[in-house]
């Protein structure tokens, strides 16, 4: 096969820079390993920048995100039994849409035979050749067949087990890395969630987050040790925990049901620089990670691939290199101000095993200063609804 465009990876990154590049006639492949069921099984975070939004607008792939998505002008956090709320929309006069990352993966999945976008899943083996060239080719195995893809880019959004972001020789590439000493154990349950905004929660026992899918079905999750087992946490059990560490109010107003999901993440902050290398680009978490707690993930990738898209479609239709050519430091600028916001946002809301009073008091003051500061508050909103893309 003969393509201009090789996507590696069928997340959100890769069906989103897959319609992009299409719409704008672009030729391009998107080689995944898993099925599409597999794809659409991940449970993930739910918030949307106005980037991602914006995205599915452009696409006209918004309609149900439209109808289901819920918008939040505020966010709240909880220290004890105070309440901070960031009202976002009064400072910044922009909100976040609540909406499963899922659901955007299946509203790009389902529109991708109708937007002739080629999607083929279960490629087994994909490997990268000759992305310093300009005739880069990717291969993979489908049943018993091994394949050859030709393109001039290969786009890697294979995520950060993926082949892609391994095919940039050591020499060139620099890790950034911090791994947490906690995971979070997640939940879903179709009960109305506790509050109508989300809540960060900073309490004694650990951190908490009450979020939500829709009306109906909530998502919470607390902090836990790397050792911990989700085994050992019965729905019981994290329904006391969570009614604890979320504070009275929020502990009132919880409605308690079955999980339907129960699973502990390991958290991370880590970018790859530089997202060029040659022929081969990467998006989203092929490049960088964040900590889930400043909902950033999914929207780090729209911004990524929103800057590749452009220059992609720049340099077919406009014969344009530099678009190209400044790609990666694009990206990284908004890579690296997110990593900082959710790393900060990390440290704030949890308790670290290694902080002793101080880190405590720091916490507190900080807190203290949020609560009383309009500057502050600005601050933590425009990096929630995301900065400039
Ligand atoms: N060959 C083909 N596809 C692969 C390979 C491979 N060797 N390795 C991984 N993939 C696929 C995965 O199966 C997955 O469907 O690449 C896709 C990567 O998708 P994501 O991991 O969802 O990453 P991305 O699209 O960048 O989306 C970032 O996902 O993990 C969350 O928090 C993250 O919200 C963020 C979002
Ligand atoms: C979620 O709803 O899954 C969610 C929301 C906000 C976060 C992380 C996860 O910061």
């Amino acid at each position: 096969m003969k393509t201009q465009v090789c996507i590696i990876g069928a997340g959100p990154a890769g069906l989103l820079l897959g319609h992009l590049l299409r719409a704008e006639g672009v030729d391009c492949v998107v080689l995944e390993r898993r099925s599409p069921e597999y794809v659409l099984s991940r449970i993930r975070a739910g918030v949307l920048e106005n980037i991602t939004v914006s995205l599915m607008e452009r696409l006209g792939l918004d309609a149900r995100l439209k109808a289901e998505g819920l918008p939040h002008a505020g966010f709240n956090l909880a220290d004890g039994e105070r309440l901070i709320r960031i009202d976002m929309e009064e400072l910044t006069g922009q909100h976040v849409v609540v909406y499963g990352q899922t659901e955007v993966t299946k509203d790009l999945m389902d529109a991708s035979a109708e937007r002739g976008l080629e999607v083929i899943y279960e490629a087994d083996e994909v490997a990268l050749h000759d992305v310093e060239s300009e005739a880069p080719y990717v291969t993979y195995r489908k049943g018993e067949e091994l394949q050859r893809v030709d393109c001039r880019f290969v786009v890697g959004c294979d995520g950060f087990y993926g082949p892609s972001r391994k095919a940039i020789p050591e020499k060139v590439g620099q890790n950034y890395e911090l791994v947490y000493p906690f995971g979070w154990l997640g939940m879903l349950s179709d009960v109305p969630p506790c509050n109508h905004e989300l809540i960060y929660a900073n309490h004694a026992r650990g951190f908490a987050l009450a979020s939500m899918r829709s009306p109906t079905r909530s998502r919470y999750y607390i902090d836990v040790p790397l050792s911990d087992r989700v085994e050992k946490w019965s729905d019981d059990r994290l329904w006391d925990e969570l009614a604890i560490r979320l504070g009275p109010e929020a502990a009132a107003n919880m409605t308690r049901g079955p999980s339907l999901e129960k699973s502990i993440a390991p958290l991370r902050s880590f970018v790859f620089a530089p997202m060029r290398h040659g022929s081969l680009m990467l998006c989203g978490d092929a490049a960088h990670i964040v900590p889930p707690t400043g909902a950033k993930g999914l929207n780090l990738a729209a911004s990524d691939v929103h800057y590749a898209a452009e220059a992609l479609t720049g340099f077919f239709k406009s014969s344009d290199n530099d678009a190209i050519a400044a790609y990666s430091d694009k990206a990284l600028s908004r890579v690296w101000k997110s990593e900082r916001f959710s790393w900060s946002l990390t440290k704030l809301m949890h308790r670290f095993p290694e902080d002793g009073p101080f880190e405590r008091a720091m916490q507190v003051a900080e807190l203290d200063y949020i609560a009383s500061s309009r500057a502050a508050q600005t601050s933590i909103a425009e990096n929630y609804v995301g900065l400039p893309v």
